[in-house]
């Protein structure tokens, strides 16, 4: 019988075990570059949103991924970038969304009150920033209570 098979396969698992810790070493490295700057004082807030609203969006400052609704990073910060001029925008979106839920599709009321704005106030902040970190400090930025909810046809 032949031994070529064994060599060829030899040497295929040589290559194996050379390129894959590559692979695994790029990947972490990748990782790296999305990770976004949290705040101490935002980890509350991190954790709120990836409890409440991970599993369906993705947001980098979260870590999350979900995808049942859009991903956040890119349906919030439309211009490119995020900035603290956005801020206000992006907040008042983010609580009327989350207070008043969208197109029978995103539930209302998820998280209430001064959880409400919090989680708000970090999407607002952190969204699209991916490799930085927050566009304002959210411990002096402004969280205004939502606006009643429009009535809506279902
Ligand atoms: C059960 C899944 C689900 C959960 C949980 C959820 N969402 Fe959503 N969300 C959606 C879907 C679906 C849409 C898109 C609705 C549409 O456009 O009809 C959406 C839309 C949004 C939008 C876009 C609003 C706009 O003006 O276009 C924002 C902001 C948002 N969600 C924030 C949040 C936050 C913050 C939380 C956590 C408190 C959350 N969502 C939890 C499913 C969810």
């Amino acid at each position: 019988m032949s031994k070529q098979p064994f060599i060829v396969f030899g040497i295929f698992a040589a290559l194996c075990l050379l390129v894959l810790p590559f692979f695994a070493l790029g990947k972490e490295g990748d990782q790296g570059a999305a990770v976004v700057q949290v705040e101490p004082r935002d980890q509350d807030a991190k954790q709120l949103f990836a409890d409440n609203c991970g599993a369906c969006h993705t947001l980098a400052a979260a870590g999350t991924d979900g995808v049942v609704g859009p991903d956040l990073d890119a349906l919030l910060v439309t211009s490119g970038a995020n900035s603290a001029e956005q801020y206000d925008g992006i907040y008042s979106r983010v609580i009327t969304a989350v207070s008043c839920g969208l197109g029978g599709r995103m539930p209302k009321d998820i998280v209430l009150g001064e959880e409400a704005k919090e989680v708000a106030s970090f999407v607002a902040a952190y969204a699209g920033q991916i490799g930085k970190g927050a566009t304002v400090d959210t411990a002096t930025a402004e969280q205004p209570d939502p606006r009643p909810c429009q009535p809506t046809s279902g």
